[in-house]
Formats: C-alpha cells, sequence, structure tokens
C-alpha cells in the first residue's frame, strides 16, 4: 500500500479508485490520478460534479467509501498495524496527518475579532505550539510575501475581499503544508481583486508549492496548471495539459463547460 519508493519519486498525492455517495447518492464514482511534488494540478468541471467534496476527501474531512489516498507518502485515514491489517485512523492520527494539507476555500474564514497579524499566527501557536515571537514573525513573513506587510494590524472588516483572501493564504502557508488545497478560491471576487489573488497563487506555482486548485479561472489554469483534471458526474472524463485540454477537449462534458465558462454558445452533440 506504501507509495514511499527512493526520497524525492514518490508522488506526493495518490488518489486512487476514490468512491463517495451521501444517502446512497454517488458523488465520487472511482477517482485516480498522481500528482508530483511541485506540480500544480487545475480541477475543472461543472457545479455538482465532485470537486469540492474530493478535496474534503483528501484534507480528511470526510471519509471515503472505497479506494485509497496517499499524501507525503501516508495513507490518509488508515494506518497499518504490526501484523499487517489496516485500521481506521484515531481523532489524533486524522489531525496529525491532516497537517501535511492546507486548504484555502472560497470563504476566506478568518477570525473577525483578530487582525490579520493574529489570524496568521494562530495556526503556528495552537497548532504547531511555536513559542510567540517565532510566530509572530513567521506571521509578519508570510504577510510580508502576500504582499500584506502593511495590513498586519488591520481587523478582516477593515480588509477588501482580495486582502482576506490572501491573508488566508498566508494562514494556509504558517503551518507548512507539502500540499495546498484551493477550492474555488476567487469566485466571491470582483475580478480585480481576484488577479491580485491569482497573482499571489501565480508566486507560489513558482516556489514549487504542489497546489490542486479547483478553479473556472481558465487564463490562470492554463498559464500555471501542470496538468488540468476535468470532473464531470463524480469522474474524472479527461486530463491532459491545459493547451490539450483547452485547445482539443476530446469529452462533450469538457467542450460544454469550456463553452459556458468562456461565456461562448454550448456546442450541439458531436459537433467539435
Ligand atoms: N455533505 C453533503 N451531503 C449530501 N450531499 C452532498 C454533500 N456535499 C456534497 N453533496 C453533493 O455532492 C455532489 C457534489 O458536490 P460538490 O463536491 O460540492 O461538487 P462541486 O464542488 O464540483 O460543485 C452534489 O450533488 C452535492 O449536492
Ligand atoms: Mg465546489
Amino acid at each position: 500500500m506504501s507509495t514511499m519508493g527512493r526520497a524525492g519519486q514518490a508522488p506526493m498525492v495518490v488518489v486512487d479508485g476514490v468512491r463517495k455517495a451521501f444517502h446512497g447518492v454517488t458523488v465520487l464514482d472511482g477517482i485516480s490520478f498522481e500528482v508530483a511534488a511541485g506540480d500544480v494540478v487545475a480541477f475543472i468541471g461543472s457545479s455538482g460534479s465532485g470537486k469540492t467534496t474530493l478535496l474534503r476527501c483528501i484534507d480528511l474531512l470526510e471519509p471515503i467509501d472505497a479506494g485509497r489516498i496517499v499524501v507525503a507518502g501516508e495513507a490518509m485515514g488508515w494506518h497499518q498495524q504490526p501484523d499487517g491489517r489496516w485500521v481506521r485512523d484515531s481523532e489524533r492520527e486524522l489531525a496529525r496527518k491532516r497537517q501535511h494539507l492546507s486548504m484555502v476555500a472560497q470563504g476566506f474564514h478568518l477570525f473577525s475579532h483578530m487582525t490579520a497579524l493574529e489570524n496568521v499566527m494562530e495556526g503556528p501557536l495552537t497548532v504547531k505550539r511555536l513559542p510567540l515571537p517565532r510566530a509572530r514573525q513567521l506571521a509578519q513573513e508570510l504577510l510580508a510575501k502576500v504582499g500584506l506587510a502593511d495590513k498586519a494590524h488591520a481587523r478582516p472588516s477593515k480588509l477588501s475581499g482580495g486582502q482576506q483572501q490572501r491573508v488566508a493564504i498566508a494562514r494556509a502557508l504558517a503551518m507548512g503544508p507539502e500540499v495546498m488545497l484551493f477550492d474555488e478560491p476567487t469566485s466571491a471576487l470582483d475580478p480585480e481583486l481576484a488577479g491580485e489573488v491569482l497573482a499571489t497563487m501565480r508566486q507560489l506555482a513558482a516556489e514549487g508549492h504542489t497546489m490542486l486548485v479547483v478553479t473556472h479561472e481558465l487564463a490562470f489554469a492554463r498559464e500555471v496548471a501542470d496538468v488540468v483534471l476535468m470532473f464531470h458526474e463524480g469522474r474524472i472524463v479527461e486530463q491532459g495539459p491545459p493547451q490539450e485540454i483547452f485547445t482539443r477537449p476530446a469529452h462533450e462534458a469538457t467542450r460544454r463547460f469550456l463553452a459556458r465558462v468562456t461565456g461562448g454558445v454550448p456546442q450541439p452533440t458531436g459537433s467539435s
């Protein structure tokens, strides 16, 4: 079950045959893919196709019904006993393994009673148990990285949506995750504010962060993603480099999705 090979060679994320149903309705219908360390993967597909559910399963917020997920060499949700049997992780194990990942969601979910700096310090202080001065220094560095050094002492209510989302990204980075998950991080923002968040994400990608990004920002995906995965009804119906998927979509669902997102007219079945 372990995918640990020689150092640096194992994929950072393995999703293998993952299935998930809610109340008997299949939402993830056998999802498999691998992500190399440092790669950026864009998840596209219409609403309800299972993208958020998959991110939540990878982040151990939802249990899966079948298949396996391995992050940074560790089976997520399960561990093997000395006798070889696989057993479910305890809450404590889940909490530890969750630290491989940080999620940035559509809403920013900052603590409103804390400053930007305190929001970023919170995880390092309470989860990582960093001493106060180190947590503060880390938070200051990360706010500077996302271009918000001058907003360290502002409450979220005094920040624009784009600034709040960049604080949320700094907060996610503060946990030192191996993998960053982004779930439509710009969909609640006006285009000009989305642009500054995308610029921050572009920078993280260039620095070599491993990123799984659900996005409708096709220009961003085209520029930054190494691989695009197209979701349709709980399955990945096609995947490949963005140049390929966006210029020669092979699946009807991809053609319809791209036409809708780019504001074009959906193509009738059979034409291309
Ligand atoms: N907690 C839940 N309980 C029941 N159904 C859910 C739950 N979360 C998601 N779903 C359903 O799963 C399907 C996939 O949803 P989701 O993963 O949010 O899709 P996407 O992110 O691609 O829009 C949808 O039909 C949605 O209604
Ligand atoms: Mg979603």
